[in-house]
């Protein structure tokens, strides 16, 4: 039998209420030893998401994505979200009803946009019209209806930011038309097409929720303070902006124009490779293969490539995907082919992480929710690396530094 080493009077001291006296060691550091970027690590619990890193599935409330790509709509899923069960069809109509009329956003959220310099990132401007809505939004909203206006307002938000740039008027939302189809419209001015509406339906689908990926996890530590749910999606928004989660899939339509010909896309890869750089749209902290909503805009994007240049854009993917397979056994994430379907739907490149952003509030909102329903402040703790016993030196004592 081995030996129990237990936490001695001594240890105990060090670790500072971390360990029990008398608790068996091995437990101790099994418990506080800290994957580098809490990789793997169970930070809570969850009824929204299920991610199968292994199988490359994703669950939402129990429903495959690839069951809600192929028959949902962006109202049903961020009803399923939210509220946790497939809508009836009464309570779908109700919801629809609800979402639409909280579309039009405040004049002063508007006003506060139109301050903001043309040539501002527009990642930056969303951050700032979100905390904004916290303070111009209607103080009468219960917790629910401040969850559905802002679900409802974040597209209005980067379709306007989108049309401040390039000092064109907002488009108000149109009352007759779906939220995928009428985001497309304030986004370009026209009625999509059927088959544009059923792609914007899915990309927000796919984006709807993913556990407790970077900005989630942030929303849900303002939430846990019992800060307000606008705070919490404020923060959500800035973590999202980051290039190692939501911007890379305009790295990803850079790279794809920097090759140009699916001919030059091998040499492309090995040089990076060799040059220790990272090609965006690969890797997973959770998917071991390739991620199903990748695979599912790959399958979309043989039936909606329409120009030769959306094709051989494809074919460079294709062969991306190959040699990233071959030399490194990594495997697409859902940023590898999202871009391709935004651009074709008329979506600037620059606009992507707030479109991820409008796609991925249905899921951001439900974990605030949860957390309020059941909380807890989220307060982990650090491994300490500094040092101890410093003796303070008066500033006049110390030395001058170069
Ligand atoms: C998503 C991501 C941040 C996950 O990060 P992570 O779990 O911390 O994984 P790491 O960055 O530690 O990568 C592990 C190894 O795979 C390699 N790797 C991971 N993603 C890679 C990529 N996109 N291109 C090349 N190599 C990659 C790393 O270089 C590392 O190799 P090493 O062990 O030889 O140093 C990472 O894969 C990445 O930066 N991908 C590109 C950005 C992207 O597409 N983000 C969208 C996510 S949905």
């Amino acid at each position: 039998m081995s030996k129990v080493v237990k936490v001695s009077e001594d240890t105990h001291s060090k670790l500072t209420g971390m360990a029990k006296w008398g608790e068996p060691l091995d437990q101790v550091i099994q418990r506080l030893t800290t994957q580098k970027g809490l990789e793997d690590v169970i930070a809570g619990t969850s009824s929204i998401c299920f991610i199968d890193g292994t199988e490359g599935r994703l669950l939402y409330r129990g429903y495959d994505i690839r069951d809600l790509a192929a028959h949902s709509t962006y109202e049903e899923t961020a009803y399923l979200l939210m509220n946790g069960k497939l809508p009836a069809e009464n309570e779908l109509q109700r919801f629809s009803r609800n979402l639409f009329a909280k579309r039009p956003v405040p004049p002063e959220i508007i006003s506060i946009l139109l301050e903001l310099p043309k040539n501002c990132d527009a990642m930056d401007a969303l951050r700032v019209c979100v905390a904004a809505l916290g303070v111009f939004d209607d103080p009468m909203y219960s917790l629910q209806e401040k969850a559905s206006s802002i679900a409802a307002k974040i597209g209005t938000v980067v379709a306007a930011i989108h049309r401040h740039k390039h000092d064109w008027t907002p488009i108000p939302p149109k009352d007759d038309l779906s939220y995928a189809a009428n985001f497309l419209y304030m986004v370009t001015g026209k009625e999509p097409s059927e088959s544009d509406t059923r792609l914007m339906n899915v990309f927000f689908i796919l984006h709807g929720d993913h556990e407790l990926n970077a900005s989630t996890f942030t929303a849900r530590v303002i939430a846990s303070t019992l800060s307000d749910i606008y705070s919490a999606v404020t923060g959500a928004v800035g973590a999202l902006k980051g290039p190692l989660h939501g911007g890379a899939n305009e790295k990803v339509v850079e790279m794809t124009s920097e090759i140009e010909s699916s001919k030059n896309a091998e040499k492309y890869v090995s040089n990076r490779l060799a040059n220790k750089q990272k090609l965006m749209g690969f890797g997973h902290r959770v998917y071991r293969t390739m991620d199903p909503r990748a695979q599912i805009l790959k399958e979309m994007a043989k039936d909606f490539l329409s120009t030769e240049r959306e094709r051989e854009d494809f074919q460079i993917l294709l062969k991306v995907e190959e040699v990233m397979r071959k030399e490194k056994n990594l495997y697409p994430n859902v940023d590898l082919y999202s871009g391709l379907a935004l651009n074709h739907m008329g979506i600037p490149t620059y606009l992507f992480t707030p479109v991820f952003a409008v796609g991925r509030a249905p899921g951001w909102l439900a974990h605030v929710l949860e957390q309020y329903s059941d909380n807890r402040i989220i307060r982990p703790r650090a491994e300490y690396l500094g040092s101890q016993g410093s003796k303070y030196v008066p500033i006049e004592n110390r030395a001058t530094s170069r």
